[in-house]
């Protein structure tokens, strides 16, 4: 019994992981773990839930595709259900996919359809009578959001279809990316303009697929490869490999090789073929995609709730290594939080030398059973931090021993906690000083304050010597009480002090993202910066204006709300600005003029019923508008509560329309 506790344990753990994953990778492009490693997520519970039938749930993420909708798009529902691919890195499992296929349609060998399988994101693109209708994302598979302006942006898509004009409706399935080498270009530029770079392709494609504004979409180049079909009304297929001839001739996108084979062995010479020409192609490839040639057969194969029995992908491996697991340390992020790092005897993968890796979190350690001493196998895709797949048991030594998380924190003096429900220890309080530097350093980056002179070494003594205990003690540095330091002297002491001085007056996305709010980077906090263009409106904001804003997803809402909820944050924030001086305002000038409220300007009268004034004034700078004290002529709109006074008279005598509270919510789309 205490065994099948622990079994609906780790299925619930494993679902939950799963999940949490599914929406890093999806909605916060913020893939923390490489696809290998989520497919092995995938498959270990699959191989649980076969096991133990008596767990499996029909929300399962086994049994569902992932969901990629994001807020602020229309959901539009399929016509035929956008699946995803069951998929495997294995020969062996490749081979046992055309048994399956081979005792539901027969003994003779499967005539296949091999293609690259793209890494981006899959579209439905609706043609009506020959011309661009609509464009869908997959989202749950069943609905997905209508992102047709943005798709109208991708040049190589075309809008009318010579020749298709007497079909009724087709619907394309294909898959949205960004090319490589637009994609180091973009990165090159934010490089030049010292932004963070984007992670990788997909990633970027995605998070440019779901922008609100096209005209966003249009500056960077998406492309599409098209190689399905949903609905179709007026015409028939009868191959799979028809369409890519029908798709050419109407000018869509289409992959430039596909193999054509019979049985399953030429299937494994095509991969093989394929995997020798990959490097080559524009878009990114992951792996290889196997479907059934004759489109009767299909059907007759069928499908799960999931996916389609009559196609897989075969994933190419990402590049592993054998190394020794010398010791487990923790590291210590800016936010407190406790990461497991496996430090290795250095080992060459991919081209460059690996000397640690992650361990993500307890629970990981536990279900790996990762120990120190152990020899392991240590995996990097893409640009994802080196992680550590799994441990050769065989070569263990007799004598090792679990290894035990939190008896660890204990030993190094961590007073940490567990958050129920989260995989990550965090420590309580945060005067640790690796964490405090961690945060200083992060506070003083060029990517944050950009303080000249406050790098690593200098926060590490300021730090020590109990000079700065917190971010707000750099504002009250002497340059006397550098001169004891290592490398000081006068000079270089007074243009610290000076370098200091001036990151009063840094523009607020620099202060918004210094404070190190989790998953607010630089991107997001100037968003934030120019719709609420003080740090006064921005921790004063309600959380449905911060998830109106587009850029702003419900993850980061929460962190945000979070943040300015603690006591400890919103006094460092207050002194900031009091005492420490720092100006903490919206530098950038860059109008939304799509935003509802832009060019309107606002004036504040009297008590609201239910807002404060701050709020009624983040949630009118959050749409666009200005909001100003004084009634003129270039006043938009008078708000006026109970007791309003003299603003109000002149508003009525300069014939300025007023508002009551509901009318401003109605204005901002929020009754
Ligand atoms: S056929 C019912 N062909 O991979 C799904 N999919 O991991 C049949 N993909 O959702 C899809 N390249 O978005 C097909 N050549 C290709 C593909 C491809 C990429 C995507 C597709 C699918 C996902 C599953």
């Amino acid at each position: 019994m205490a065994e099948m506790n622990d079994i609906a344990q780790r299925i619930d753990r494993l679902r939950k992981e799963i999940e949490r994953h599914e929406h890093l990778y999806r909605i916060e492009n913020l893939p923390e773990i490489s696809d290998p490693e989520f497919d092995r997520l995938v498959k270990e519970l699959e191989e649980l839930e076969a096991e133990y039938p008596l767990f499996i749930q029909t929300d399962s993420p086994t049994h569902k595709v992932g969901d990629d909708r994001a807020p602020g798009f229309i959901t539009v529902s399929h016509r035929v259900p956008m699946q995803s691919l069951d998929n495997t890195y294995n020969k062996e499992e490749l081979f046992d996919f055309d048994k399956r296929l081979k005792r539901l349609l027969g003994d003779s060998d499967q005539e296949y359809l091999v293609e690259p399988k793209i890494d981006g994101l899959a579209i439905n693109l609706i043609y009506e009578q020959g011309k661009f209708v609509q464009a869908i994302t997959r989202g749950n598979g069943q609905q997905g959001d209508d992102v047709t302006a943005n798709v109208r942006t991708i040049r190589t898509l075309p809008e009318t279809l010579p020749g298709a004009e007497h079909i009724g409706l087709l619907e394309i399935r294909g898959e949205i990316y960004m090319s490589q080498e637009e994609f180091e270009w973009i990165n090159a530029q934010r490089e030049a303009e010292g932004l963070p770079k984007f992670m990788n392709p997909r990633n970027l494609a995605s998070g440019t697929l779901k922008q609100l504004d096209p005209k966003v979409v249009a500056k960077r180049r998406l492309e599409v490869v098209c190689y399905g079909l949903g609905a179709v009304e007026g015409i028939e297929f009868t191959k799979q490999s028809q369409l890519r001839e029908h798709f050419s001739s109407w000018g869509l996108p289409v992959v430039e090789r596909s193999w054509c084979v019979s049985g399953i062995d030429s299937v494994w010479e095509a991969i093989e073929e394929l995997d020798g020409i990959r490097g080559e192609f524009t878009y990114p490839t992951d792996g290889v995609v196997i479907k059934l040639n004759d489109l009767a057969s299909q059907v007759e194969a069928g499908s799960t709730s999931k996916a389609p029995r009559w196609a897989i992908s075969y994933k190419f491996a990402a590049e592993q290594a054998e190394t020794l697991l010398k010791e487990i340390t923790i590291q210590i992020g800016r936010t407190g939080a406790l990461t497991p790092v496996a430090e290795l005897e250095p080992v060459e993968i991919a081209g460059s030398k690996v000397s640690r890796a992650t361990l993500h979190n307890e629970d990981e350690i536990q279900r790996k059973d990762v120990r120190e001493g152990d020899w392991v196998v240590v995996e990097k895709a893409g640009e994802i931090i080196p992680a550590v797949v799994r441990v050769i048991t065989s070569k263990r030594s007799l004598d090792s021993k679990p290894f035990n998380f939190p008896l660890r924190l204990e030993e190094l003096g961590y007073d940490a906690v567990r958050v129920s429900g989260q995989v990550v220890w965090r420590l309580k309080s945060t005067e640790n000083p690796v964490q405090l530097r961690r945060q200083i350093e992060h506070f003083a980056s060029r990517q944050a304050m950009d303080i000249e002179g406050l790098g690593k070494e200098v926060v590490k003594q300021l730090v020590d010597h109990g000079l700065v205990r917190d971010i707000i003690d750099l504002y009250a540095l002497r340059a006397e009480d550098l001169l004891g330091l290592d490398k000081f002297a006068e000079k270089s002491a007074n243009n610290l002090i000076e370098a200091i001085a001036r990151s009063r007056d840094a523009d607020l996305w620099r202060f918004i993202h210094g404070l190190g709010i989790p998953l607010i980077g630089a991107e997001a906090a100037k968003l934030l910066s120019i719709r609420f263009g003080s740090m006064g409106a921005l921790s004063q904001t309600r959380p449905e204006v911060l998830n109106s804003i587009d850029g702003i997803g419900p993850k980061m809402t929460e962190s945000l709300v979070e943040y300015f909820s603690n006591q400890v944050n919103a006094e460092r924030i207050q002194r900031l600005y009091q005492e420490a001086g720092l100006r903490m305002e919206n530098q950038l000038e860059v109008p939304d003029e799509t935003a509802t409220l832009a060019g309107k300007t606002f004036v504040l009268t009297g008590t609201l019923p239910n807002w404060t004034r701050d709020q009624a004034k983040a949630s009118i700078q959050a749409a666009g508008g200005k909001v100003t004290s004084s009634v003129s002529k270039k006043t938009s709109f008078v708000v006026a509560g109970s007791e309003a006074g003299s603003k109000l008279t002149k508003a009525q005598n300069l014939g300025i329309t007023v508002l009551d509270e509901d009318q401003l919510k109605e204005l901002l789309g929020e009754s």
